[in-house]
């Protein structure tokens, strides 16, 4: 290790997924387990996050991905809608000196032009204070859909292609040229936040085993792993143990093993 490798509180031996993204669920079932209105769950939800994010920077995580707010989840009570906007907004006014003091850079990705205006100014001001820094790039998904986010892509990409092509409509070679350079690459920087790695780790917290519409084209080879831990009782060691199930797989992209290599392909 050089001199100027920092020491971390907590390593992990072995290989840590650079890229974790956690649904953050079960806010509600811990507030209605102790009696109390589904927003505690959220504050207590909130609350944690300080620790796990410094548990992450510990590990070696470079990147973590948090759902936050669905875009499915304006279907919810109105109470419950302003208690969490609410939420949104203090949340990125107390941690502004925690990400600093921790190097930490804020993203968002989901449809922004949708959430309140004043949660919405909080948002970009956190992200504009942190933008320089260069420790774990938290991005935080807030009215988030992988589906919207792909129909968000698409139409950014009609886009592109009908300005191309507005002035010669009946070029058949510069249409043929824009069909050859739409590639999986392509696609991928169309999205909210094009310069993200896919997830290596994806993670669930309370007992659901689903994705919830979220970042269907980025975990295409992520490894799944579900807890039925309750979000506000997550702790570093159950993050810890989500990367120790990490390192027990075996990532083949489709491809084989390099001890399997050699063996005969009997699969025709
Ligand atoms: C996740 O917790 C947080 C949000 C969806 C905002 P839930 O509120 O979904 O909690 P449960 O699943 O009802 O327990
Ligand atoms: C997913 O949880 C969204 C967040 C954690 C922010 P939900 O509780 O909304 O998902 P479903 O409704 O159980 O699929
Ligand atoms: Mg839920």
């Amino acid at each position: 290790m050089s001199s100027s490798t920092p020491m971390l509180k907590s390593p992990i031996l072995g290989q840590v997924p650079a890229h974790v993204a956690i649904v953050m669920d079960g806010n509600g079932r811990w507030a209605q387990k102790q009696g109390l209105a589904r927003s505690a769950g959220h504050i207590q939800g909130a609350a944690i996050l300080e620790k796990v994010v410094e548990a992450a920077i510990d590990f070696g995580i470079k990147r973590l991905t948090l759902y936050c707010f669905s875009h499915e989840n304006w279907k919810r009570p109105k109470e419950e809608l302003d208690a969490l906007m609410a939420l949104l907004k203090s949340y990125m006014k107390e941690q502004r000196p925690v990400f600093m003091k921790n190097k930490i850079r804020l993203r968002i990705i989901g449809r922004r032009n949708e959430l309140p205006s004043d949660v919405l100014h909080e948002i970009d001001e956190t992200i504009r204070l942190t933008s320089a820094n260069d420790g774990l790039t938290l991005a935080l998904a807030i009215n988030y859909g992988a589906r919207q986010e792909i129909t968000d892509a698409v139409k950014k990409i009609v886009r592109e292609v009908s300005s191309a092509i507005q002035n010669d409509p009946n070029d058949q070679t510069k249409i043929e040229a824009l069909e050859q350079a739409i590639d999986e690459k392509y696609i991928s920087s169309k999205l909210y936040d094009p310069e993200a790695p896919d997830p290596d780790l994806f993670i669930r917290t309370g007992g659901e085993q689903r994705l919830s519409n979220y970042l269907l084209w980025q975990l295409s080879y992520a490894e799944l792993w579900f807890t039925n831990v309750l979000w506000p009782d997550f702790t570093p060691e159950t993050l810890k143990e989500g990367i120790l199930a990490y390192q027990k797989r075996q990532r083949r992209y489709g491809g084989l093993n390099s001890t399997d290599s050699q063996k005969p392909c009997d699969c025709k």
